[in-house]
């Protein structure tokens, strides 16, 4: 493995993707590790991460000393770069202009293992406001652009700094300069496959669990499944799945959750149908966060007497994935303002005293489709369109009642049908209709109408973090915005959102 050392840039987490793209298992780490949490991880080499400060400032976070003593390859990029120049005897300083996006480096004279079957000139992207004025003793300049005589350094020795980011996509040859650090530097071998996770991810959940018994929710989502393939495959029918309806789902969407498992799975599955007491329980509330709140404590109460009845249990699996991991360990929440609170559930009660497994800790997204196609699960479970724990209960504007929920499911499945007509559904991230709380005056036949007004929200994104809006074709909105007009009593106009994130949210509370 690699370990990434983390300075606090927001690309930490691309790297270690990046590596993990590269077959090589990877894990993030606080710049303050010591180490012994390390060692176990057996690390082959080490990669410094970009970062928003200045070495020369106080209190600037460095590389621990076992960085430079453990005679491993080691890989600075841009902050991470910096540090390993000042902390090992060489100067940074400020560039006269900070320097941001393309830049042509030229490689210097000479080869390194970095430049395996690499051009001598490469275009790669900057973003610093600090460079290296003077290489530390043993380091020489391997690659220079037109603002910075020092764009790559290297020792010779497996220790190399790079002043642009390899990890992103505008860099072209980032994934073979990362590669050649990988295989060619540290000699990993290209071991982190999906057959080889999956046996990983069952030997570390049989360890955990034992002879114990095993609960989990499911949500027809793609986590929640693989966690369930995962373990199943680990304990067999130890396992009990709990699937709570909350009648905020799509159409058609309960009983397509219940058909995969049946067809999929080899577990026990309790079904509960608990839509009217949801329902009850948002009757007159409009407040978003409050429906969040309300839908996430009902469903405790379900899960929790659906848990009681199948007697005694040791263990509640959990779809936690690496980047919520990383997060709680990284962030300081307390200085980023909340917008909505995506945590559906906001912990068991105590009473229950379940230990929690949670097999997909150490996974990013792409990796868990990985797990769940080794597993045999189907494409439509892998690469499901993410669906937020409330439901349609935030795409319908105002209070929720059934009624209402009746043309929203109708809208959407029109929406989630011409999307998949027209090849669309992989592409997109989510496609989904809202209700919005407006009537508006229309036309049918001869008769004035006064109909409710559909949004159709369509967005491409690759974390959910920021997103713009899918460029459908006019046709198919055409044909979405026609069929739903015809086809579902009551709406008589159909609006497209055609607002990014920022400024927009994806979903509309
Ligand atoms: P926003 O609307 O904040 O959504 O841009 C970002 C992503 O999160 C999903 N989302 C939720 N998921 N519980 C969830 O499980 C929630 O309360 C929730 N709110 C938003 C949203 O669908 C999108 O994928």
């Amino acid at each position: 493995s690699v370990v990434v050392i983390d300075f606090g840039s927001q690309y930490s987490m691309l790297i270690a993707r990046r590596v993990r793209e590269s077959s090589v298992y990877c894990e993030i780490i606080p710049h303050t590790a010591d180490w012994d949490s390390v060692a176990s991880l057996n690390p082959k080499g080490i990669i410094l991460s970009g970062g928003p400060a200045s070495v020369y400032e106080a209190n600037a976070p460095l590389a621990p000393s076992w960085v430079y003593d453990s005679g491993l390859p080691v890989l600075g990029i841009c902050y991470g770069m910096q540090a390993m120049a000042h902390q090992l005897g060489g100067k940074v300083a400020p560039t006269s202009r900070k320097e941001y996006g393309h830049a042509v480096m030229q490689r210097s004279a000479g080869d390194d293992p970095i430049f395996k079957d690499l051009p001598q000139s490469m275009s790669v992207w900057m973003s610093h406001g600090d460079q290296i004025s003077e290489t530390p003793p043993g380091f020489r300049s391997l690659a220079r652009s037109e603002n910075s005589p020092i764009v790559v350094m290297g020792n010779g020795a497996g220790m190399l700094g790079l002043q642009f980011h390899p990890e992103v996509v505008h860099t072209p040859q980032g994934k073979t300069i990362i590669e050649n650090f990988l295989y060619q530097i540290c000699g990993c071998a290209p071991l982190w496959t999906p057959g080889n996770f999956v046996s990983d991810s069952i030997e570390r959940v049989r360890e955990q669990v034992g002879g114990g018994k095993v609960i989990c929710a499911l949500s027809g989502g793609v986590d929640s499944a693989v966690v369930a393939a995962l373990i199943q495959n680990a304990i067999g029918d130890r396992l009990t799945c709990i699937f709570v309806n909350n009648g905020m789902m799509r159409k058609g969407e309960p009983q397509a959750v219940r058909d995969t498992f049946q067809r999929h799975f080899n577990a026990n599955l309790v079904y509960a149908d608990a839509t009217e007491n949801f329902l009850g329980a948002l009757r007159g509330v409009i407040d978003p966060e409050q429906k969040r709140k309300i839908i996430g404590e009902e469903f405790i109460r379900v899960f929790d007497e659906e848990a009681a009845r199948i007697g005694a249990v040791d263990f509640l699996a959990q779809g936690t994935l690496y980047p919520d991991v990383i997060e709680s360990e990284t962030t300081d929440n307390s200085v980023s303002a909340k917008i909505k609170s995506h945590h559906n559930v906001g912990g068991l009660p105590e009473h229950m005293k379940l230990s929690l497994v949670e097999p997909l800790r150490y996974l990013f997204k792409d990796e868990v489709r990985g797990v769940g196609l080794e597993l045999g699960l189907p494409e439509e479970i892998v690469y499901r369109q993410p669906f937020p724990g409330p439901g349609l209960a935030i795409r319908i504007i105002g209070e929720v009642t059934h009624d209402k929920l009746n043309v929203l499911q109708e809208a959407d499945a029109i929406v989630m049908d011409e999307v998949r007509r027209n090849d669309l559904y992989r592409e997109i991230w989510q496609s989904f209709a809202v209700l919005t709380d407006t009537r508006s005056v229309g036309v049918t036949g001869d008769f004035r109408t006064y109909g409710h007004v559909i949004a159709i929200r369509a967005v491409s994104s690759e974390d959910a973090m920021t997103a713009d809006w899918a460029r459908i074709p006019y046709d198919v909105l055409g044909r979405i915005s026609n069929r739903i007009a015809n086809e579902v009593p009551d709406v008589n106009r159909v609006v497209y959102d055609i607002t990014s994130k920022p400024p927009g949210t994806i979903e509309w509370e």
